[in-house]
């Protein structure tokens, strides 16, 4: 089944013209985001009228600029765009003076705090994946406070892990919101709570805590909810999928397992997400920017034309957003035009017209 579940209402700030941000970033980003926005003008008068916003963030951006996420960026999303759609960004491995991932502060920045990551195959057989990865997208070890001093073990390095009461607080409405909206409504809260009682015992029991809070009235009881350290979280994925309906995690651990569980469907390349606040919305690929595969016209662009039809879902176009995954659900299907990371010969350009042509 593919994602069908609502999150919550996004109050749109154009309903006559949809001003989407479009931040390829780096990489492959450059050669997916057009595939987006293809299928985004594919579906005509049926979504309201589409304004494309190119902007610049990234590494590429940062080496040119000295500035990886410029004003100008942030504003024009805070203040003119209805929502956005971001490639991948090629961060560093090692510290760069100045750099610090874009889109870290982006999430930051809009205050999108959950990133949901479906992850489905499209064939139904008994090993067939069906699940949501909602993660906490504004804090754990990704706040980035890390110090380095120098003691008797030589350099001692510290990275600060914060976890909030407000922030798992609302990350649980999410996952639980969305587990409600699937056929199974089965919630598995992922942490470490053996090793690390005090933040990760803090996120387990304030989102074990969501169907007690005031307001929620029994509106959660339908939802069964279960509980997984991470560890064996992700052995049990590899070897039974089929337990996990929708799993929240925090910032790390929910980065880690989406990769994982993107393993059990084929490729990085056909899994999509959404970073969702309360009043905005960015899709974008779960997928890096590849530089083993850029600039070849071979990156599998399923997963960047999948997050826009999570984005558009979001905001309210469920019909358009149908029509996009059942038209990459027909191409992955038929099987006779897909990228190398899929087993096939074709070009990221050639994949797009297809989905382009059925939609
Ligand atoms: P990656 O996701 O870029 O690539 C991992 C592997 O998957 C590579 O072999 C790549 O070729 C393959 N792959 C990824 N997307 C694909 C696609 N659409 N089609 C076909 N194959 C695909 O992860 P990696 O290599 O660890 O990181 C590369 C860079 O991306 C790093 O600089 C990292 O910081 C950045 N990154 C950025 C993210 C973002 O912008 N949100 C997320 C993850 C990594
Ligand atoms: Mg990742």
């Amino acid at each position: 089944m593919a994602f069908r579940a609502p999150f919550r209402t996004v109050s749109t700030r154009a309903k006559e013209t949809l001003k989407i941000g479009m931040i390829p970033a780096d990489g492959i980003g450059h050669e997916v985001l057009p595939g987006a926005k293809a299928a985004i003008q594919a579906l005509g008068s049926s979504i309201p009228k589409t304004e494309f916003v190119d902007l610049l963030a990234g590494f590429e951006c940062f080496t040119r600029t000295g500035n990886a996420l410029p004003v100008e960026t942030v504003e024009a999303l805070q203040n003119d765009c209805s929502c956005a759609m971001f490639g991948a960004v090629s961060s560093p491995s090692r510290k760069v003076a100045g750099y610090s991932s874009p889109i870290v502060a982006l999430r930051k920045k809009l205050d999108l705090y959950a990133n949901v990551r479906p992850v489905t195959s499209v064939a139904s057989s008994r090993s067939a994946v069906d699940l949501v990865v909602v993660r906490e997208n504004t804090e754990c070890l990704y706040v980035k406070d890390e110090t380095q001093t120098v003691g008797t073990n030589g350099k001692e390095a510290r990275a600060t892990r914060l976890i909030t009461e407000r922030a798992s607080r609302r990350i649980g409405e999410m996952a639980f919101e969305i587990a409600l909206n699937r056929p199974r409504k089965h919630l598995t809260i992922i942490h470490k709570s053996n090793v690390l009682s005090i933040t990760d015992g803090l996120f387990r029991e304030t989102i074990r805590g969501v169907p007690t809070l005031p307001g929620a009235d029994g509106k959660y009881d339908g939802v069964t909810v279960a509980e997984q350290l991470v560890d064996s979280a992700v052995y049990r994925l590899f070897r039974e999928p089929h337990i996990y309906d929708v799993m929240v995690a925090p910032n790390l651990y929910g980065d880690i397992i989406s990769d994982a569980a993107a393993a059990l469907v084929g490729s990085l390349g056909l899994v999509p997400s959404v970073n969702a606040g309360d009043t905005f919305v960015m899709g974008e690929p779960v997928h890096g920017s590849a530089p083993d595969i850029a600039g070849q016209n071979i990156a599998n662009p399923l997963a960047a034309i999948r997050s826009a039809a999570l984005m558009l879902r979001h905001l309210g176009h469920a019909d358009g957003a149908d029509r996009i995954e059942r038209a990459v659900d027909e191409v992955i299907r038929e099987g006779k035009c897909l990228t190398p990371d899929l087993g096939g010969k074709s070009k990221t350009t050639e994949v797009v017209e297809e989905v382009v042509k059925r939609i």
